[in-house]
């Protein structure tokens, strides 16, 4: 099965989703790296800037609010997480399939580096899981509403969201109840209460949130929160415990951008491990 449907060509534009994440590191390279970015209207690719001027423009309150009534009861698929990494990995691109690893060694790779480094089990775990709400791809939804940056929506969007002339085409930059500072929401509500711009990562809470420590599970809901986490916007709308998620998302962030690398690893030789890991935090099989 292909992301990028036949019909509606248009709503993808980008040649894959690690187009997006490849932005990302030029953004934020690795400490002591020099970012290559610069500017944003000569430096990005006209898919991805159109990827983002889609995101921007389709993400309204609406949209997220239809999203969460039509995903967050879980009555898609009933998978365990290991048939869930198979199912993302039937999610094939354009680009040259002897040049790019695969869903689930992409996920590998990141779990491994976590392990490499001496964490806990559920980090490690947290690592191997993050990016599996990327099945919404396979439940035929644009790119633009499975992968990007993440941003608060039915407030004022920061101008420290990437793109952000792209929210004057947003339905919402008219909503005068919108664009007040706190919007919707009171000052210091707390994330939990404030809906997110829809994709993989607040997905794939819902489908874990009873299976995780909370520190696992602030690293995959808001691991694509770049405004807050690496920018430091949106604390009004933080409580307490919400500074303690960010330093944890901030812990996982380079395993999640920097981990990726060439060389695959051994998938069937891991798997023993990867599967006595995830039966010790999750059940056999999960809603989706
Ligand atoms: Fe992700």
């Amino acid at each position: 099965m292909s992301e990028r449907p036949l019909e509606a060509p248009e709503q993808y534009p980008l040649a894959d989703l690690d187009e997006w994440e490849a932005l990302l590191r030029e953004r934020y390279p690795q400490p002591g790296e020099k970012s290559s970015f610069r500017d944003y209207g000569t430096d990005v690719r006209p898919a991805v800037r159109e990827f983002y001027r889609l995101n921007h423009r389709h993400q309204t309150l609406d949209f997220v609010r239809a999203k969460e009534r039509q995903y967050l009861d879980r009555n898609h698929r009933v998978m365990g997480i290991w048939e869930a990494m198979e199912f993302l990995n039937t999610l094939v691109d354009d680009s040259d399939p002897d040049t790019e690893l695969t869903q689930i060694e992409h996920l590998m790779q990141a779990a491994e580096a976590i392990r490499t480094d001496g964490h806990p089990r559920w980090f490690i775990l947290t690592g191997l899981i993050h990016d599996l709400g990327k099945i919404l791809c396979l439940f035929g939804e644009p790119q633009w509403a499975v992968v990007g940056d993440t941003f608060p929506v039915g407030c004022r969007y920061s101008d420290k969201v990437v793109f952000p002339e792209f929210f004057q085409e947003n339905p919402d930059s008219n909503v005068a109840d919108y664009q007040t500072e706190c919007g919707i929401y009171e000052l210091g509500c707390g994330l939990d209460r404030v809906h997110m711009s829809w994709g993989h990562d607040e997905y794939l809470y819902h489908v874990v949130k009873d299976h995780l420590p909370e520190e696992g599970l602030a690293m995959i809901r808001y691991h694509s929160f770049y405004a807050a986490h690496r920018e430091g916007a949106y604390t009004h709308l933080m409580n307490e415990p919400d500074g303690r998620r960010m330093e944890w998302v901030r812990a996982f962030n380079p395993y999640d951008l920097y981990s990726k690398g060439h060389e695959p690893p051994d998938v069937e030789a891991l798997r023993p491990y990867y599967e006595d890991l995830i039966a010790e935090f999750f059940p056999a099989k999960l809603a989706w």
